[in-house]
């Protein structure tokens, strides 16, 4: 099938690679022309394991292309996904439609023969209505159907997410555009038969839903690990006593830092904002948010009593900055808050990515160190802040100089009893 994305992000450039990679050809267009240009040379713009192989062997098969054309790119495809951002608009709470009803007004005039036109973006219940009512002008009858195809992968396991979904939502009324995409998705759907069709709204829903859902999940295991802190039990024996139950299952019940990333802290307020237009109060999500929100103050005050409240001359390291382990991405991370109050109680940072993410902070009391060994060297207090692999198995007595340094373990990847028997200060998450 002849395939178009409009918008090469994460979500868009993800979603036509692996298109591409089921034997289609995909056009991958974006507004931004430093982006396509690097892209045609080869210069993948995000971290995400895998998909720089991916990219250039189906590139150079010449069955994906890189294009800023947005109007022929359309015209030249018959299937077009819309993977512009949503991001949170700040007056009102809810999504920022703006890039998704541009392109809606950009399909509108490229229609020259039918098309599907398919929303993989995050959008509020009813904007599919409105991207129909954008294209149905009276030259475009019978020549599209808007449908609803949300996107359920995670950055660091995009690949994998996309080629073997726990399920793919299709919400359509119209048969002709449902037997399109279950076609589109044959291959995909063989591996697990998980399709499933509904309606257009409904599949707009189901997304957000999922999100605030897996939001609350890990905003309830952070609060009861609140409570494990004070009553002396460990939250990860909680986890797994409560996740042996199938009813609730262990995944997303790690306790840590907060939820961070481009989608939930955006998804749970859009969620909120457009229930409201629907006189609907989601009380439950509200207090998600909330709690996320605080979540920083609180660890800000473990902090504080970890360096007995002195901060002036000490040196913290943070293992790792971006907002969850196997990316780059930095939004919404819970270092963001914690790093510059840090500063302000007059410690001095040092700090090491994996992802070699550098220059996000800009004051001289914040270093970026190559490696785990240069940020480590001197420093007062070790806070594990993603669980990368290569955070798993350090050997902490070798890596930093001073004497009586302390861990703060935010992902709890380390043994408290096996810590406590090498005579290391070590502080986790709930425990
Ligand atoms: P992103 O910011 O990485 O990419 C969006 C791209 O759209 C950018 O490259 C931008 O230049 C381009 N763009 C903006 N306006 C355009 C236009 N008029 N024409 C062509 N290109 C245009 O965003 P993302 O993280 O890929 O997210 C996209 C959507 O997918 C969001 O709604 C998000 O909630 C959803 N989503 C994201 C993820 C994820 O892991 N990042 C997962 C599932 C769903
Ligand atoms: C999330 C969802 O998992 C995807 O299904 C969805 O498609 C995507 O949002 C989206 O809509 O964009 P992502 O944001 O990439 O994916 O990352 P997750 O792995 O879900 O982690 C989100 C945040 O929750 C991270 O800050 C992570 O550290 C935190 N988390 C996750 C926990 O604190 N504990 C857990 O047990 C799991």
């Amino acid at each position: 099938m002849k395939i178009c994305i409009i918008g090469t992000g994460y979500v868009g450039l993800v979603s036509g690679t692996c298109f591409s990679e089921l034997g289609n050809n995909v056009i991958c267009s974006d507004t931004n022309d430093s982006k396509i240009i690097n892209l045609n040379e080869g210069i993948v713009p995000i971290y995400e394991p895998g998909l720089e192989e991916l990219i250039k062997r189906n590139f150079n098969q010449g069955k994906l292309k890189f294009s800023t054309d947005i109007a022929s790119s359309i015209r030249n495809s018959d299937i077009i996904f819309i993977c512009v951002g949503t991001p949170t608009n700040k007056k009102t709470n809810s999504a920022d439609l703006k890039y998704v009803l541009n392109v809606a007004n950009t399909i509108k005039n490229n229609l020259n023969k039918y098309k599907v036109i398919v929303t993989k973006s995050t959008v509020p219940v009813t904007t599919g209505d409105k991207i129909e009512k954008i294209l149905n002008i009276k030259k475009n009858k019978n020549k599209f159907d808007v449908i609803s195809n949300p996107e359920f992968l995670r950055e660091g396991e995009a690949i994998r997410d996309f080629l073997y979904p726990d399920r793919i939502v299709i919400g359509t009324n119209t048969n002709k555009a449902n037997n399109i995409m279950k076609n589109l998705y044959q291959p995909i759907i063989k591996k697990n038969n998980r399709y499933f069709h509904t309606s257009r709204r409904a599949a707009e829903l189901i997304k957000y839903s999922s999100n605030a859902f897996l939001a609350t999940k890990i905003t309830f295991i952070n609060e009861i690990a609140n409570l494990c802190e004070n009553s002396n039990i460990d939250v990860n024996d909680i986890a797994i006593g409560m996740g042996l139950d199938d009813r609730i299952g262990d995944r997303f019940l790690r306790a840590g830092p907060g939820y961070g990333g481009s989608c939930f802290p955006k998804d749970t307020r859009a969620l909120v904002t457009i229930a409201k237009k629907f006189k609907i109060n989601l009380s439950i999500v509200k207090s998600v948010i909330k709690s996320n929100d605080t979540r920083h103050k609180l660890l800000l005050n473990r902090i504080t009593k970890i360096m007995s409240n002195k901060f002036k001359n000490k040196k913290i390291t943070f293992l790792g900055v971006t907002f969850k382990a196997g990316t780059d991405d930095m939004r919404e991370s819970p270092a963001l808050n914690i790093i510059p109050s840090l500063i302000k109680k007059g410690a001095n940072i040092n700090y090491y990515d994996p992802s070699k993410k550098k220059d996000i902070f800009n004051s001289k009391k914040i270093k970026f160190c190559k490696n785990i060994k240069d940020a480590c060297k001197n420093s007062n207090l070790l806070i594990i802040h993603t669980e990368w692999n290569e955070f798993k198995q350090l050997n902490f007595k070798n890596l930093v100089n001073k004497k009586n340094f302390k861990i703060f373990d935010m992902r709890n990847l380390y043994s408290s009893r096996k810590m406590k028997n090498n005579n290391i200060k070590y502080f986790g998450i709930g425990r």
